[in-house]
C-alpha cells in the first residue's frame, strides 16, 4: 500500500480510490475523480448530499490517510468571527495590564504591543487551518455550510479564495501552503457558486 508521508498526494484516480479504502470508505469512480482532481488543482471539494451518505466521514478519512490534521468548522446559525476565526485572550489581556500597572515599567505603546501579540490570539478554525507549515497542511473540513447565516458564508469563501485572514491588531497572515478544504451541506438553502 502507497503511504502518503510528508505531503505527498495520490497520483491517480485509481490510487485515490485505494486511499479511501484504506480507510473502509467505499467510493465509486465518480467520487474519486472529484477528490482526485480537487486534490490535483488544490480547490476545495464541495459535497452536497442527504444525511448520512458520508460526506464528513470522508474528510475524517482523508485525514487519516494523508497523515494530516483535521480540523473541522461545524457551522449554524450566527457564527461569528470570534468562533471561526481568532480571538484575542481578553483575561489574559487585561491581567498583563494590571500588573505591568502594578510593575510601573512598560510605557503605554510597550503595553498595547504586547497585548496584541500572538501569545495573546486564540486561533479558532479558520486560523489553525492556514498556519500549518509548508507541507503539513491540514484536511480543513467546513461542516454543514448551509447553516451559517449568507454574510458569513460568503466571508468564509472569500478566506478560501486566498488563503490568508488579516487581524487588525496584527496583519495578514497568509498560508504557506493551502490546507485540503471539504466543504459539505445538506441542502437546505442554496450555497452560492464558489
Ligand atoms: N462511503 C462510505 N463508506 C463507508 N462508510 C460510510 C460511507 N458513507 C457513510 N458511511 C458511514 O455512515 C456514517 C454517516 O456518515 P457521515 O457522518 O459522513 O454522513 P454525512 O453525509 O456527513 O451526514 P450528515 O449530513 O447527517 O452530516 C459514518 O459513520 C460512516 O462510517
Ligand atoms: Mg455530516
Amino acid at each position: 500500500m502507497t503511504t502518503y508521508a510528508n505531503g505527498a498526494l495520490p497520483a491517480s484516480i485509481a490510487e485515490t480510490m485505494e486511499l479511501l479504502e484504506s480507510g473502509d470508505y467505499l467510493a465509486g469512480t465518480a467520487l474519486s475523480t472529484v477528490l482526485f482532481l480537487s486534490l490535483r488543482m488544490k480547490r476545495p471539494l464541495f459535497l452536497e448530499g442527504e444525511a448520512g451518505v458520508g460526506k464528513t466521514e470522508i474528510a475524517k478519512v482523508l485525514a487519516k490517510a494523508l497523515d494530516r490534521p483535521l480540523i473541522r468548522l461545524q457551522c449554524y446559525e450566527g457564527l461569528d468571527i470570534s468562533s471561526a476565526v481568532y480571538e484575542w485572550n481578553y483575561p489574559a489581556q487585561m491581567l498583563e495590564i494590571r500588573l505591568s500597572e502594578a510593575a510601573g515599567s512598560a510605557d503605554r505603546q510597550t503595553v498595547e504591543s504586547n497585548i496584541f501579540s500572538e501569545k495573546y490570539l486564540i486561533r479558532r478554525p479558520v486560523l489553525q487551518a492556514i498556519s500549518a507549515e509548508a507541507g503539513k497542511a491540514p484536511v480543513f473540513l467546513i461542516d454543514e455550510l448551509d447553516r451559517t447565516d449568507e454574510a458569513f458564508e460568503a466571508f468564509l469563501l472569500e478566506v478560501l479564495s486566498d488563503f490568508q485572514v488579516t487581524i487588525p491588531e496584527l496583519g495578514t497572515i497568509r498560508a504557506q501552503e493551502p490546507p485540503i478544504v471539504i466543504i459539505t451541506t445538506n441542502r437546505t438553502r442554496e450555497v452560492h457558486d464558489t
